[in-house]
């Protein structure tokens, strides 16, 4: 089960300061960097699927094929290395968070919150509303930290 949430952007969105971490916009130059942070990201946890490192190239590149919003994407750079990110693209022409993913050795630090808001805030200076996701039910880190973003559930939309 995968229930469906949605982040209301229509409030202000504080972006936290996570020291030595840098933010910026995703660009198709990072794809296997992307991949690499994937695969260590999920082994072992409720999504994990089996991919290996092939799959998670193939999954990033199949996430820059399908209307990805770069721009409100985000990755942290951490001492040179990507640490977190979130990809977000357009479904059904609303913004639509298909991962948040942090390396498994920075976990708990804030990366996934500053890069979750980080993109509702640019999501939010450009216009937008609102934001649709799906939480694997029993992923605890991934609602936590949606949980602490703003995100409600909104079933049966
Ligand atoms: C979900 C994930 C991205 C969180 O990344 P993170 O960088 O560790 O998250 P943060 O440090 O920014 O924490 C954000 C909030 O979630 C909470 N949280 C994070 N991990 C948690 C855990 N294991 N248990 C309970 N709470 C947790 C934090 O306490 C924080 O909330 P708070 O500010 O109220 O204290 C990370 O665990 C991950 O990469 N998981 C694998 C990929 C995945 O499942 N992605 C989501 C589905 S696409």
């Amino acid at each position: 089960m995968k229930p469906r949430y949605e982040i209301d952007l229509t409030s202000p969105v504080p972006v936290p300061d996570v020291e030595n971490a840098f933010a910026r916009s995703v660009t198709r130059d990072d794809l296997d960097s992307l991949a690499r942070l994937m695969l260590d990201a999920y082994v072992g946890t409720i999504d994990y699927e089996g991919e290996d490192l092939e799959g998670a190239v193939d999954e990033v590149r199949s996430y820059l094929d399908h209307r990805p919003l770069l721009q409100h994407s985000f990755v942290a750079e951490l001492g040179g290395e990507i640490a977190s990110a979130v990809l977000v693209s357009l479904l059904d022409n609303t913004p639509f968070i298909g991962y948040v993913m942090t390396l498994r050795a920075h976990k708990g630090e804030g990366l996934a919150q500053l890069m979750t808001t980080s993109s509702m805030s640019s999501l939010a200076e450009d216009g937008h509303r609102n934001i649709v996701l799906y939480i694997t039910e029993g992923n605890k880190p991934s609602e936590a930290l949606f949980r602490s973003v703003g995100a409600v559930p909104t079933p049966g939309r």
